[in-house]
């Protein structure tokens, strides 16, 4: 196995090692998507996220130059298997003042390709290194995960930082946030493409994109946007399991990794340190429901 996958397998995310588009079509795309985004503002619409399929045929055409290119197509293939499903791709915003997001965790089996828009360095999105061994999905349940804290235990994470048009893959169950933007006048820009394996059963996800199917004309989106079917159920069998499902059972052998058991001491000493607040939640939870 290559040092790409070790990478991943080791981290919970890796960054690529290539250039997937050109700088000209990189210029174009943040073009179209600043356009998109004073749209957006101008409607009131103050959410960070902008959904970009089906908005405009050259920005359509440059998703599909990213996502076709055979150094993601290949990663992808080893990560998710093949026939994998994606999620519409989403811009997501961090502005002057925008407060963050706590950590959390995605679905079973997602994997992401994190684009860059704009240079970040530091970066907006975090990621805690290797807690995607830990088993099953606790972040949302840490005595120390809080928004108020975001930008505190950025210090101890890793910041998905670096020049535009560079990227990154990563495993949806690494515990990742976004940082409160105190910067003032610097906006970060990601794009976020979701994948899911075959394996993942996610004909959800087919649902949520059918406006986005709808919108485009692009039949190289509109295909990966749609859940393929097997007929043949001994096909699908035979296939390779996925890296992003492997992650999904613990393996004792995580144990003796230097990263995972460093993320291990960080996990414990906050859980220490925060443990008065993980009290005062309950006692505030005890008295709302005496009061409800
Ligand atoms: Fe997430």
């Amino acid at each position: 196995m290559n040092f790409f996958y070790k990478k991943i397998l080791s981290d919970g995310f890796v960054k690529g090692e290539i250039s997937l588009i050109e700088t000209k079509d990189l210029d174009r795309f943040s073009h179209l998507i600043y356009n998109l985004r004073v749209e957006q503002l101008k409607k009131n619409k103050k959410s960070p996220f902008l959904k970009l399929v089906g908005r405009n045929q050259e920005l359509d055409l440059l998703l599909e130059k990213l996502i076709s290119n055979k150094y993601v197509q290949d990663a992808l293939n080893v990560l998710v298997g093949k026939d994998y499903l994606m999620m519409a791709p989403t811009a997501r915003f961090s502005s002057p003042g925008d407060k963050g997001l706590e950590l959390h965790q995605d679905a079973i089996g997602e994997t992401g390709l994190l684009f860059l828009v704009t240079n970040q360095n530091p970066g907006s999105t975090i990621m805690f290194k290797s807690s995607h061994k830990f088993p099953g999905r606790i972040a949302n349940k840490l005595s120390w995960n809080s928004k108020k804290l975001i930008n505190f235990i950025s210090f101890f994470s890793s910041s998905i930082n670096g020049k535009k048009g560079d990227f990154y893959f990563w495993f949806h169950k690494t515990w990742h946030g976004r940082k409160a933007n105190l910067d003032g006048d610097k906006e970060h820009i990601s794009i976020f493409f979701p994948f899911f394996p075959q394996s993942a059963n996610r004909s959800d996800i087919e649902k949520k994109n059918v406006d986005y199917i709808n919108k485009t004309n692009n039949t190289y989106l509109k295909e990966l946007m749609k859940q393929k079917v097997f007929s043949n159920s001994d096909n699908r069998k035979s296939e390779e399991i996925p890296l992003s499902m492997k992650i999904e059972k613990f393996s004792i052998k995580d144990l003796m990794s230097k990263s995972f058991l460093l993320f291990l001491i960080k996990f414990l000493i906050f859980e220490i340190v925060f443990f008065p607040i993980r009290i005062l939640r309950i006692f505030k939870k005890i008295n709302h429901k005496k009061n409800s």
